[in-house]
């Protein structure tokens, strides 16, 4: 008989045969910054978060800076939203003066935008859109545009989220000739049309205001579809490739990291972040526990960087831990 349980029988014998150990410099979290609030302003979906005006964001960020997770992932909230994005691409918008902010105050701190036009669009759609179809092409330049305009601004990282064909390599050569040749491209490759992102839709006000994203985004249903939109992000340039949602796509995860020689980020979504919040609260869960095994689940199902609504927590209980 094998004995399996030797191996178990204390803390001390656990820790030492562990495989799998959540880090800190692998988080990263999510901000809101709102053009449209006075004071930082609690999302009712997701509990323990905030969207912020930008005068309000030292302590937060002085917090992620102090907790030793690697950096920050940028959501701007405009004043201004029109059919064509414009303030996505403003150079003085409000997502590029929250990171210019950043960067000034904390140099080293990593922040990654979002390249995305729904929170920039009167429709709230990631593309441009003509008689009720979202285009793909013509929402490559506006995307673009985008991207250089993040970089300008200090961006370290560039995330483009609204699943358009083609952006990476028309991203990639737009951040080159504008002299970004070592900004980064983290691709959302593998983003599912996921119901999981509807708290999400409250603190970025990003909900579209008619149809779904079905027709940009992956069907739930398809795993081979995502190893393809990840092998041609990686063709087009991605230095990153993520999967999202997270906790119910581990199998994208791991086939991702078996197949790529890249890093894989990962993104816990505000839905599955808000599940976990409202069992806690209820007493039905332990929020620590949870969290940990979900995070550690993340990781060992292959991915190198976790985004999670939990970052800054989670900083705090792996330094107990370690
Ligand atoms: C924008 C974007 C979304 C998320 C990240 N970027 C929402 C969407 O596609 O509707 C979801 C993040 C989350 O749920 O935490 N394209
Ligand atoms: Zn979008």
């Amino acid at each position: 008989m094998q004995r399996f349980r030797r191996l178990r029988t204390n803390e001390a014998m656990r820790k030492m045969v562990r495989e799998t150990r959540l880090c800190k410099s692998e988080l990263i979290y999510p901000i809101f910054i709102s053009e449209n609030i006075s004071k930082p302003t609690i999302i009712e979906s997701m509990p323990g978060i905030f969207q912020y005006p930008i005068k309000d964001l030292y302590e937060l960020i002085k917090q992620v800076s102090d907790s030793g997770i690697s950096g920050v992932l940028i959501f701007g909230i405009p004043k201004e939203k029109d059919e064509q994005a414009s303030s996505a691409y403003d150079d003085n918008g409000i997502t590029q003066q929250a990171i210019r902010y950043i960067k000034s105050e904390f140099p080293h701190l990593l922040v990654i935008a979002d390249v995305c036009l729904c929170e920039y669009t009167s429709h709230g759609h990631c593309g441009v859109v003509k008689d009720g179809i979202i285009l793909n092409d013509p929402t490559l330049p506006l995307l673009c545009k985008m991207a250089v305009s993040m970089a300008k601004a200090g961006a370290d990282i560039i995330a483009p989220s609204d699943m358009m064909d083609g952006r990476v390599a028309a991203i990639r050569s737009s951040l080159d000739e504008n002299g970004f040749l070592y900004t980064p491209i983290m691709s959302y490759s593998a983003k599912f049309a996921s119901v999981y992102y509807t708290p999400f839709r409250d603190a970025a006000q990003s909900a579209p205001a008619f149809g779904d994203r079905k027709t940009y985004q992956m069907d739930p249903a398809n795993a081979k579809e995502a190893l393809r939109e990840i092998a041609d992000d990686i063709e087009e340039g991605a230095d990153i490739v993520m999967v999202k949602p997270a906790l119910p796509y581990l199998d994208i995860i791991h086939a991702a990291s078996k197949r790529y020689d890249l890093p894989i980020a990962a993104y816990n979504v505000s839905g599955e972040y808000s599940m976990v919040k409202a069992a806690s609260q209820l007493g039905w869960i332990d929020e620590k526990r949870v969290v940990m095994e979900n995070l550690t689940s993340i990781k060992r199902a292959g991915a190198n960087i976790i985004i999670t609504y939990h970052a800054l927590d989670a900083a705090k209980w792996i330094d107990k831990e370690n």
